[in-house]
């Protein structure tokens, strides 16, 4: 009754604790518990979080199995994340994955976090014709990637430093704002204008740098707070325009040169800040203008979720690509 393979996936690389059921490619459930915990220490506290996904490991996979209707025994495999992340979270779905996979003897699936993020494009129909260009933007990483198949997908450039989502929640953190700062920075970026210059990076080819405009805002800030200690509250909504719309700018450059440049009519976006609004709403406008196809993953498949790995080990249990027990959890993985 259920379609094969029905594959069950567990995320634990950062604060997220998550859990999905997939059928036949088809997503059953996808539950995530995001750890608030962190929130007063102005980051992920990575002790804090593995000890907070050992305790919700076992109740998350419960309500993914239970949202699904499915039986653990009916299960054809166990997938999880092997990396990139923090170790001792990544320890935490590795053991229960193994554990699990053992017990059912059934196979075990590692997905690569960042190829999962892209992969997600293919949860729900139409999903973009290959090749395409997908820009995966998160708290840790952002790369601009060729997906030439499911299972082929070239890095075209990268961060040199910091990640996008990490310049979104550091400048935020410079505004007062709690950590993380993206979704708050974007809500009141709306009421904003985007007013204050910032500097920009000069970049070879498809690479980022974040650091330059992280420190010129700091700068700026420092500035203009010494000739006015109100500066920040008296301008919040038109500063946090200013940030995200620099920010944005560098995002959009790139990946119009990317797809430029290759020759891609298919344009796609993922990751927890793919979630931000400008970005969102400015890929689609430049995508129209140039006539290519702008691919954006639903809002709850484009922060960290254990549904883009259940996606990913979709493809690889077709491929027969199965982990031998002595697998170990990688805190930096390539691919
Ligand atoms: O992919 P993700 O959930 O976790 C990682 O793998 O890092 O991304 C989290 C990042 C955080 O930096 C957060 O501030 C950012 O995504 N983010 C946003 C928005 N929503 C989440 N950044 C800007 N605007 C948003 N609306
Ligand atoms: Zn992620």
């Amino acid at each position: 009754m259920f379609t094969k393979p029905l594959i069950l996936a567990i995320e634990t690389s950062c604060d997220d604790t998550s859990a999905a059921v997939i059928s036949g490619g088809r997503m059953l459930s996808n539950v995530v518990h995001t750890q608030s915990l962190h929130r007063k220490y102005g980051g992920v506290v990575p002790e804090l979080a593995s000890r907070a996904h050992q305790a919700k490991i076992i109740p998350t996979i419960e309500e993914a199995l239970h949202v699904a209707g499915v039986e653990r025994k009916l299960l054809d495999a166990i997938a999880f994340t092997r990396g990139p992340g923090l170790l001792g979270s990544l320890l935490v779905g590795v053991t229960t994955a193994k554990a699990l996979a053992m017990a059912l003897t059934i196979p075990l699936i590692e997905v690569h976090h960042m190829q999962a993020h892209v992969l997600a494009h293919f949860i729900d129909q139409p999903h973009p014709a290959t090749p395409f260009i997908c820009l995966t933007v998160s708290g840790g990483h952002t790369q601009i990637i060729l997906v030439k198949s499911p299972y082929d997908l070239e890095i075209l450039g990268q961060t040199i430093d910091d990640a996008a989502g990490e310049a979104f929640d550091k400048a935020g953190k410079m505004l007062g704002l709690d950590y993380p700062a993206g979704p708050e920075l974007d809500r009141l970026a709306k009421k904003g204008s985007a007013r204050f210059e910032f500097n920009k990076p000069e970049m070879p080819d498809f690479d980022f740098s974040f650091s330059g405009l992280k420190t010129s805002i700091l700068y700026k800030l420092r500035k203009w707070v010494k000739e006015d200690p109100d500066f920040i509250s008296n301008n919040l909504e038109d500063l946090c325009a200013s940030v995200q719309r620099s920010i944005v700018d560098i995002l959009l450059d790139k990946v119009i040169t990317a797809a430029r440049s290759h020759k891609i009519s298919e344009i796609a976006i993922a990751g927890g800040v793919s979630a931000n609004s400008e970005l969102r709403h400015r890929l689609k406008l430049k995508c129209q203008s140039e006539n290519w196809k702008c691919h954006i993953p639903k809002f709850e498949y484009c922060t960290d979720n254990a549904g883009m790995i259940a996606m990913a080990a979709h493809y690889k249990y077709l491929k027969g690509d199965f982990s031998d027990h002595s697998v170990s959890p990688a805190a930096r993985l390539e691919f």
